[in-house]
C-alpha cells in the first residue's frame, strides 16, 4: 500500500520563479471563473488579461509599497494575491482547479494581516461580481456604486474594518 504524505497549503511571498505559474493561475481564473463579469467579451478580456504576464508579475515583486503573495501546494501555485501598504487589495485569484477549498479565505487573511502590519485599520478592494458573495461573507461591505473595471459594469467597491 502506498500512502501519500499529507499536503499542506503554504502562503508565502511571491518570487520571480512563481511568475509563469502565477500568471497562468490568474489568466485561467479570469477566463474560467469570471464569466459573470466579462461575459466572454473579447475587448474586456484583453484589457483584464493585458498585465497578467510574467514581466508585469516580476515588476510587482519590486514595486515599492506592494506585497505580492502566493498560495502553494506541493510546489504548485494555486492562488495569487496582492495588497498595498495603504491597505488596498489589488489581486486575489484562485486556480479553477482549487476553488472552494478555503485557499482564498486563507490568502485573504494573510493579505489583511500584512495591511494591518503596515498600520492600516481598513482594507479596501474592488470586487468582481464573481467574488461579491465571497467578500461579503468575509466581512467586507459595499461602499458605493459599481465601477467599470476593464470595461465591465461589475466592479463593486468594498471595505472592511480590520480587527
Ligand atoms: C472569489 C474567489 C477568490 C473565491 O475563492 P475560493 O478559493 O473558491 O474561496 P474559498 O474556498 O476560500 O471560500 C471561502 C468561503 O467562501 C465561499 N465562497 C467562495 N466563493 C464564493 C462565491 N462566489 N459565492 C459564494 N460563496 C463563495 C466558500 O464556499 C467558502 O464558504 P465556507 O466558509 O462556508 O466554506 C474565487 O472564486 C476566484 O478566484 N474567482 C475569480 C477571480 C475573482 O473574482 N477574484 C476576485 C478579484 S476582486
Amino acid at each position: 500500500m502506498c500512502l501519500r504524505p499529507p499536503v499542506t497549503i503554504e502562503i508565502r511571498e511571491a518570487a520571480e520563479a512563481d511568475a509563469a505559474q502565477g500568471c497562468e493561475v490568474m489568466q485561467r481564473s479570469i477566463r474560467e471563473l469570471c464569466f459573470a463579469d466579462h461575459q466572454g467579451k473579447a475587448e474586456i478580456l484583453a484589457r483584464w488579461l493585458a498585465n497578467k504576464h510574467p514581466d508585469a508579475f516580476k515588476g510587482w515583486l519590486t514595486q515599492p509599497g506592494n506585497s505580492l503573495m502566493v498560495a502553494v501546494e506541493d510546489g504548485a501555485v494555486l492562488a495569487v494575491g496582492a495588497v498595498t501598504d495603504r491597505g488596498e487589495i489589488t489581486l486575489n485569484y484562485v486556480s479553477p482547479d482549487a476553488r472552494f477549498r478555503g485557499i482564498s479565505r486563507t490568502l485573504l487573511a494573510e493579505l489583511e494581516r500584512r495591511a494591518a502590519e503596515r498600520g492600516n485599520t481598513i482594507c479596501t478592494l474592488t470586487s468582481t461580481a464573481t467574488a461579491r458573495s465571497f467578500y461579503l461573507a468575509n466581512g467586507y461591505a459595499e461602499t458605493g456604486p459599481a465601477r467599470h473595471n476593464f470595461g465591465t459594469t461589475s466592479g463593486f467597491p468594498m471595505r472592511k474594518m480590520l480587527k
